[in-house]
C-alpha cells in the first residue's frame, strides 16, 4: 500500500526537522511492506516552516509539500488528503500533528489496526493505556476528559473514546466518501465531524490507545472558549437533525397518527354507538397501540425486522407490555406527583410534561429492547 503521512503545520518551523526526522531515520525503516510518503500540510506559515520542508526533500526524496492560505486545521488536512489521493496515489493516509505530541512511533500500530480490516484508525487518548499530559492544568484535564464523554453520550456510541483527537489512520475510500460534506467544518472541530460521519456510514472503527504528550516548541493554535462552543454546537445539533430525520422522527409522526386514530375510535364509539368514554378509550387505545406497532415494525425499525410469527408476536407483546408501563408509571406517575408536589392546577402541563417522558421512555425501549440492534 501507499501510505502517505500528513503532518499540518502552522508555524512548527522548530518541530518540522525533528518529526521528518524521526519519520526517515527511525519510523519508515521498520515499515518493510509498504511505500510510506510525508506530505505536509502548510498553510504559507510565516516563519517559513516550508523552507525547512525544502530543505529536508533535498535529502529525503519522499517528501511533498501541499501550501495554501490559512484556512484552519481541517481546510489544511482536506487540502492535503486530496492532493494525496488524487496526485500521489495514497491508499492509506494519516493525519499527525508535527508539533511532536504525537509519538510517530505509533505508526506502524495505526497500520496493523488498518492491515486487520478497519477502514479508520484514531489514537486513543482516554482508555487502555492512552493519556494526556501530566503537567496540564486541572481544568485543561478536565476539560478534555469530560468533553469527549459528552460527546459519547450525545451519540450513544461508547465504543469510541478519543473524537477530537488529531492523530489518525484512514484507508482513501473513507476520505473520497465524506469529503463532500466536510467543506463546512475547516477548523479544528473538523476531527470530530469527519469521525461522526464515518460512524454513521459504517466504517470499521479502530482504536490505538497513546500518550499525548507536552508539547516542547512553539505555541498551540487552538482557541479553547471557541473550540469548546463549537463541540457543543456541532454534537448537539446533529444529534438533533439525526434524531428528527432519522429513527426518531418516524416514531413521532407514528406516534401522531396513533393519536388521531385512538380519537376517532373514542368519538365514534361514544357518538354513534352510545359507548361509555372510558371503555371506548380502551377499544380505541388498544387498536392505536396496535397500530402504532405494525408501522413502527414497517418502517420505523424496518432494518431491525425479524422475519417469522413468534417473533412477531412477541415483540407486539412486548410493545403493549412497554407502552402500558410507560402509561402508567411514567406519564401518569409524573402527573400524580407534580399534582401532589403543586396542585391541580396546571395539570395540563404536566399532562405534556409527562407525555415527554413517555416518548423519552417509549423510544428507548423500542430501540434498545424490543427492536435491539443485534450488529
Ligand atoms: N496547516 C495548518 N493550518 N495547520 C494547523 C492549523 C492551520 O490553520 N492550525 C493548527 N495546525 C497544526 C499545528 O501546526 C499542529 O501541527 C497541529 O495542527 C495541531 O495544532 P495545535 O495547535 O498544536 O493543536 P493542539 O495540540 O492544541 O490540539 C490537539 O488537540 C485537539 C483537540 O483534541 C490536536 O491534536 C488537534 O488535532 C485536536 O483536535
Ligand atoms: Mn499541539
Amino acid at each position: 500500500m501507499k501510505i502517505v503521512v500528513i503532518p499540518a503545520t502552522y508555524n512548527e518551523k522548530g518541530n518540522i526537522e525533528r518529526l521528518i526526522t524521526i519519520l526517515e531515520e527511525e519510523v519508515f525503516p521498520k515499515i518493510k511492506n509498504h511505500e510510506m510518503y510525508i506530505l505536509v500540510a502548510d498553510d504559507n506559515s510565516p516563519d517559513g516552516t516550508a523552507i525547512e520542508v525544502k530543505k529536508l526533500m533535498g535529502k529525503w526524496k519522499n517528501i511533498g509539500i501541499s501550501s495554501g492560505i490559512r484556512n484552519g486545521l481541517g481546510a489544511a488536512y482536506i487540502r492535503g488528503m486530496t492532493y494525496a489521493v488524487e496526485k500521489l496515489g495514497a491508499d492509506v493516509i494519516f493525519e499527525i500533528d508535527a508539533d511532536l505530541q504525537h509519538d510517530p512511533h505509533k505508526i506502524p500500530q495505526f497500520i496493523k489496526k488498518i492491515e486487520e480490516g478497519y477502514d479508520m484508525v484514531v489514537g486513543n487518548r482516554y482508555s487502555d493505556g492512552g493519556s494526556i499530559p501530566e503537567n496540564w492544568p486541572l481544568l485543561r484535564k478536565i476539560f478534555s476528559i469530560v468533553a469527549n464523554i459528552f460527546v459519547r453520550i450525545v451519540f450513544t456510541k461508547f465504543s469510541i473514546h478519543d473524537w477530537t483527537g488529531g492523530y489518525r489512520a484512514l484507508k482513501k475510500e473513507v476520505f473520497l466518501k465524506e469529503k463532500p460534506k466536510l467543506d463546512n467544518y475547516s477548523g479544528y472541530i473538523f476531527q470530530i465531524s469527519f469521525l461522526h460521519r464515518a460512524v454513521r456510514d459504517g466504517f470499521k472503527i479502530g482504536e490505538v490507545p497513546f500518550h499525548f504528550s507536552d508539547r516542547t516548541m512553539g505555541n498551540s493554535k487552538i482557541a479553547p472558549l471557541g473550540y469548546i462552543a463549537d463541540v457543543v454546537g456541532y454534537v448537539v445539533i446533529s444529534r438533533i437533525k439525526e434524531l428528527i430525520f432519522g429513527k426518531f422522527g418516524k416514531f413521532l409522526i407514528i406516534g401522531g397518527t396513533g393519536f388521531i386514530i385512538n380519537a376517532i375510535f373514542l368519538r365514534m364509539l361514544v357518538e354513534r354507538a352510545n359507548w361509555h368514554p372510558a371503555s371506548a378509550n380502551l377499544i380505541g387505545g388498544v387498536v392505536a397501540i396496535f397500530f402504532n406497532y405494525n408501522l413502527n415494525n414497517l418502517w420505523t425499525f424496518k432494518d431491525r425486522q425479524s422475519s417469522g410469527f413468534v417473533s412477531y408476536f412477541l415483540k407486539l407483546i412486548g410493545f403493549y407490555l412497554s407502552s402500558g408501563t410507560g402509561v402508567l408509571f411514567i406519564q401518569t406517575g409524573t402527573i400524580l406527583a407534580l399534582t401532589q408536589f403543586f396542585g391541580k392546577e396546571n395539570y395540563f402541563i404536566y399532562f405534556l410534561i409527562g407525555t415527554f417522558f413517555l416518548l423519552i421512555w417509549n423510544f428507548t425501549m423500542y430501540s434498545k429492547v424490543i427492536w435491539k440492534n443485534k450488529s
